[in-house]
């Protein structure tokens, strides 16, 4: 039997039943099932961080249905937030009408910098270090045989004299092919490693010696059509491509824009045991790289009249290292997806963001974006008020019929349904 994350009605499944799917999909052993749901011990969180007094959970569900590249995944995601899931699977379930979702990217390339300031001459400077490049190189690479011997390390050394408040400085920077690491710890040593050899070079002073988050050389590319009867009509298309337009146009709503698609992509990096942050502060910095911060998707129309989206970002996120290979709950993530490289991650993630971003376009163009958050929303609302068990249910879906989601009015439904 081939495996699909086609799943019909895998949302009205109780957790234990989805954990059965998921097992079966994924090949998950009984531990690993455990894992997914149990809070990491005290040690481990010890050995993470720093002054470690507990650890917080976020929910951790998976989405369905998505088919990228004529492969089949079950993407986990870790957020607080309501509706991001389902609108994610949905949004793929519509996507797998004209084929699923189709990737591209450049490939496990970082960058580190390295900040030489004091030069008296420095494009004599960058001269020198760019004749250089091969032993910079070369003294990179022996910081890390392990990355050699599978491939990677330093590929290339880049130079710029740059004009800044403290005067011209030279930026070095090192370009390190990660393979399946994010890349910071092996950048950061080999950017270190090489600096006396740069300041040598130069007679200047190496300062910030530090990855760039600006992974422009790690950009993870994908794209989709969906079939315009399959997302309710031409209108809804058309809804879409202004909503983009919109969002193209004016700094505020591209800021709204792209949370919606990292909802997406941060529940994968936080579910994996990936650096938000760097992620995050990754995908900002190249949506505004032309000086005017931009939506990260595009989204335009084809000859069929089906709707195509396009989503380009840069993605430093890994399977070795970290949190990602520490983490027994991270581990269960990164075998539910199934993927084999960093690079299939990432892209696998850019596919997330832009299935997140149709879904919220196509809600936002449609009926709003309330109406799927209501039901979540509602029932925590009745929690607030003090309902418990099957009353729950009951009082939120009085007060979704009734469109007052509040903690009084689920209060005296509550006193009214108890009576
Ligand atoms: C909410 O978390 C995300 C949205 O605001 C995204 C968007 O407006 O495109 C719905």
């Amino acid at each position: 039997m081939t495996k699909t994350s086609r799943i019909s009605g895998f949302f009205k499944r109780s957790v234990e039943e989805r954990r059965g799917l998921v097992k079966d999909f994924a090949g998950l052993t009984d531990e690993e099932v455990g894992n997914i749901s149990g809070q990491i011990d005290m040690k481990l969180a010890d050995r993470m961080v720093e002054n470690v007094i507990g650890t917080i959970d976020v929910p951790f569900g998976v989405a369905t249905n998505f088919l990228i590249n004529g492969k089949d995944y079950l993407i986990p995601m870790a957020i607080e937030e309501p509706s991001v899931i389902a609108a994610a699977g949905n949004a793929a379930k519509m996507a797998r009408e004209k084929g699923g979702f189709t990737t591209s990217s450049t490939g496990p390339i970082m960058i580190g910098q390295i900040q030489v300031v004091g030069v008296v001459d420095p494009f004599s400077a960058r001269f020198g270090i760019l004749a250089k490049k091969d032993e910079i190189m070369e003294l990179a690479n022996k910081q890390d045989p392990f990355l050699i011997s599978v491939g990677g390390g330093a590929i290339d050394v880049e130079v710029r004299v740059v004009d800044s408040k403290s005067g011209q400085m030279i930026i070095v920077h090192l370009i390190v092919n990660c393979k399946d690491a994010m890349g910071a710890n092996t950048v950061n040593t080999m950017s270190e490693a090489v600096s006396p050899m740069i300041e040598e070079i130069t007679s200047g002073k190496a300062v910030l010696r530090i990855i760039s988050n600006l992974a422009d050389k790690r950009l993870m590319r994908a794209r989709a059509v969906f079939s315009k009867e399959a997302i309710g009509g031409e209108d809804v298309v058309d809804s879409i491509i202004q909503a983009y337009h919109f969002a193209d146009a004016d700094v505020y709503r591209a800021s709204t824009h792209n949370k919606g698609v990292m909802n997406g992509i941060t529940a994968v990096v936080l579910a994996t045991g990936n650096d938000t942050r760097a992620v995050e502060s990754g995908v900002h910095t190249y949506a505004c790289r032309t000086g005017e911060y931009k939506p990260v998707t595009l989204w335009e129309k084809n000859s069929d009249g089906d709707l195509v989206g396009i989503i380009e970002i840069p993605i430093a996120a890994g399977l070795v290292g970290g949190a990602t290979k520490t983490h027994p709950t991270a581990k269960a993530a990164v075998k539910i997806l199934g993927v084999e490289s960093a690079t299939e991650l990432g892209e696998v993630m850019s596919v997330v963001g832009l299935a997140q971003n149709f879904a919220a376009l196509r809600a936002l163009a449609t009926e709003g974006i309330q109406r799927g958050h209501m039901n979540l929303h509602a029932k925590n609302i009745a929690v607030t008020a003090g309902a418990e068990g099957d009353m729950i249910e009951k009082v939120a879906a009085r007060m979704v019929q009734e469109k007052a989601i509040r903690v009084d009015r689920a209060k005296e439904i509550l006193d009214e349904l108890s009576r």
